[in-house]
């Protein structure tokens, strides 16, 4: 069976991690990935810290395996909600939308295992030196906020840059995209989109439908002038927000003009005024699939696509 460093450091069966997501990262989806042998993650968001800590509680009694929490940098709660995760002794941290260095001596001293998210070499060399335990690379085919490279060529790079493993994030959605993963040296793979089209996420069934109908380039990235670039399902939102990124506006009424949309539109479903973070992944997924069926069929692809490639080989 396929087994990695990531299944050591993690404890989990599968190299397969469910990436923390705003919103969609519930208990529901974070406990159906862990007991399905992957490590599911909690995305806290721009969620206060008792919304959090429900959702670690919830987590727990519904899985007795290992998952993590996903800390969003740039929310204003984000240092209440490090400390939730510290009290609740969550194993595993994971951070997104910034440099989480400040915080990793305090995760590292509670015995807690830190992987942040980077898109650049330079970041992940960073924290390496700072004490992460892991890094994910995610390249900029990825849904929600994203960076300027591709899976591609950063993972590579940033495998060549640091010792602790790397986790390859953006882009992957079936067997074949872990088995490249790991031919470009990670250790494992961390999938957002993918998991939203599951049964157990808690993502409208409009939004999902939305991804399903979804094609190679069905996304598009905005918010470029807010500091952080999005990857969202092309609607009648984003064509608004690049004309009024065009007409000048400034950026705190573009953020109040953006307040709320990602609820909107992955919750409510509204899928022309709400935000639809989705990856360009999203044109592979055709199917919504039990956590379990999704994890188990990528592990067996890949293992029948890694086992064929020596067929490649010929005598003469
Ligand atoms: C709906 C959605 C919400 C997300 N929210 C967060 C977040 O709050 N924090 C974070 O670090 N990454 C977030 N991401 C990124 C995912 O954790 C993951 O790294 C990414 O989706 C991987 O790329 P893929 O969509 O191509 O699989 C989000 C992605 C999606 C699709």
């Amino acid at each position: 069976m396929l087994k990695t460093a990531i299944c050591d450091l993690f404890e989990i069966k599968h190299p397969i991690i469910q990436g923390g997501m705003a919103h969609v990262g519930t208990a529901e989806l974070v406990s159906a990935v862990s007991n399905a042998g992957g490590l599911g993650i909690i995305g806290s968001g721009f969620y206060e810290p008792d919304w959090v800590r429900q959702q670690i509680h919830l987590t727990r009694q519904q899985t007795s395996k290992p998952f993590g929490i996903n800390i969003q940098l740039a929310s204003p709660f984000a240092k209440q909600v490090i400390e939730v995760a510290l009290e609740e002794q969550v194993a595993i941290i994971s951070t997104g939308a910034g440099n989480p260095e400040p915080y990793i001596p305090r995760f590292k001293q509670a015995g807690m295992k830190v992987m942040p998210v980077v898109n650049s070499v330079t970041l992940a060399k960073q924290l390496e030196r700072a004490g992460a335990d892991a890094i994910v690379a995610e390249g900029t085919e990825s849904g929600g906020h994203v960076g300027e490279t591709t899976t591609m060529v950063l993972v590579p790079q940033v495998v060549d840059s640091v010792r602790i493993p790397v986790i390859a994030a953006g882009g992957i959605g079936d067997g074949r995209g872990l088995a490249a993963a790991l031919a470009l040296g990670a250790k494992g793979i961390q999938m957002g989109t993918r998991f939203v089209c599951s049964t157990e996420s808690i993502a409208h069934p409009r939004y999902k439908q939305k991804i399903l109908e979804a094609h190679n380039s069905s996304t598009v990235v905005t918010r470029q002038i807010l500091g952080f670039p999005q990857r969202s399902l092309q609607n009648k939102l984003t064509d608004q927000f690049q004309e009024l990124e065009k007409a000048g506006l400034s950026k705190e009424e573009l953020e109040l003009f953006d307040r709320g949309r990602m609820y909107l539109g992955l919750i409510e479903g509204d899928i022309e005024d709400g935000s639809l973070l989705a990856g360009q992944i999203a044109g592979l997924i055709r199917e919504i699939k039990p956590v379990k069926v999704i994890i188990e069929e990528i592990v067996a692809e890949a293992e029948t696509i890694i086992t064929s490639l020596k067929n490649f080989y010929r005598e003469d």
